[in-house]
């Protein structure tokens, strides 16, 4: 029974974080999605607001839950008994930060690895902080994340009343 921890801030999910989570959802038998509470960004999200936006993305994934955490990943993931860390790799800029992030894990948990998968390279440059900046300013998210998603950012950043 092989299960693997997909963490990340997720503020919000995008179609490419989706297409790491179906390709980890053939490979192992279980998968959680890890939502960090903080994740040292600010979120725009809630940690139950960004819990509530994925959960029905996933519904068509069997294998796969969806929680939220806070403190040290690998911690989180001995006490959830998995056997790996799985990270998308969109591009090469991504390396160094994901390179450094599985070094300190395993400094942490020698036992516990962390594989990286390749999202779809039509994903290749979706971020959350640019699919926000986009929304933020009007434009068509569409492309980039679920129509929940999409109008949870529309609501985000609609004008408030005066
Ligand atoms: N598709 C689209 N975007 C992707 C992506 C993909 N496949 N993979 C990464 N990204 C983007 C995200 O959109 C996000 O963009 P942004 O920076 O513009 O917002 C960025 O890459 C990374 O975000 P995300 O995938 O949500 O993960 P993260 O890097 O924020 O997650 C944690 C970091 C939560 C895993 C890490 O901080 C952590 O483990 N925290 C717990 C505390 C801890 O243990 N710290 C020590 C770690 S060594």
């Amino acid at each position: 029974m092989r299960h693997c921890i997909y963490p990340g801030t997720f503020d919000p999910i995008t179609y490419g974080h989706l297409d790491v989570l179906s390709r980890a959802a053939k490979l192992f038998n279980r998968v959680t999605v890890a939502i960090a509470v903080s994740g040292g960004k600010g979120p725009l999200f809630s940690a139950e607001e960004r819990l509530e936006m994925v959960r029905p993305n996933v519904a068509n994934l069997p294998n796969v839950t969806v929680v939220t955490f806070s403190g040290l990943l690998v911690e989180f993931c001995m006490a959830q008994q998995a056997d790996a860390i799985i990270r998308g790799l969109r591009a090469l800029s991504d390396f160094e930060f994901e390179f450094n992030m599985a070094l300190m894990n395993r400094h942490l948990e020698p036992e516990l690895e962390t594989l990286f998968v390749m999202p779809n390279e039509q994903f290749s440059y979706t971020s959350s902080s640019l699919v926000k900046q986009v929304a933020k300013f009007g434009g068509d998210v569409k492309h980039f994340v679920p129509p929940n998603v999409a109008a949870a950012l529309a609501a985000a950043y609609a004008p408030k009343p005066a």
